[in-house]
């Protein structure tokens, strides 16, 4: 049984390898679109109601510190991530309605902020 299940997930490993050149590109360029979204929405008002922008605070993604979540956040009292964050600042600063976890816009907006942080350690748990 314990052979089986060995020989299943090497089976599963070996076919996830084979991706194509053109399936990366496709798939980095379908990320890069979504970063482009979260940048579009990072920039406009549109997630508030007082017509703040989370760039008016955070210039380019600056003191987001995506690279620190999950951690203890003291204003939700709670080891969180980002995503709790981020809806913080948009119930909080922005006086708007917190976004679906799994939502298009959620998503977006967390690629971006990591993109922005591309290549610093992961430092989960950091202040
Ligand atoms: C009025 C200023 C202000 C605006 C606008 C604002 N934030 Fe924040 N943001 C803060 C403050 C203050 C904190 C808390 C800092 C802390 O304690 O870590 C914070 C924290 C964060 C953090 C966690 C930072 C960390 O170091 O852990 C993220 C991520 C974040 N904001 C994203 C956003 C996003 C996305 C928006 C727009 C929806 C936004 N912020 C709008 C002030 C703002």
């Amino acid at each position: 049984m314990k052979k089986l299940i060995l020989i299943a997930a090497l089976a599963v490993f070996t076919f996830a390898d084979e991706f194509t050149k053109e399936d990366l590109a496709k798939w980095f360029k379908e990320y890069e679109s979504v970063v482009k979204e979260g940048r579009a929405l990072f920039t406009s008002p549109r997630l508030g109601t007082n017509s703040v922008t989370c760039n008016e605070c955070h210039p380019n993604a600056t003191n987001t510190h995506p690279e620190t979540y999950p951690k203890f956040q003291k204003q939700l009292g709670k080891v969180a991530t980002m995503a709790e964050m981020i809806n913080w600042c948009i119930q909080n600063p922005l006086k708007g309605k917190p976004l679906a976890l799994d939502s298009k816009e959620m998503t977006a907006l967390i690629a971006y902020i990591t993109e922005e942080r591309r290549d610093v350690p992961l430092a989960p748990g950091k202040h």
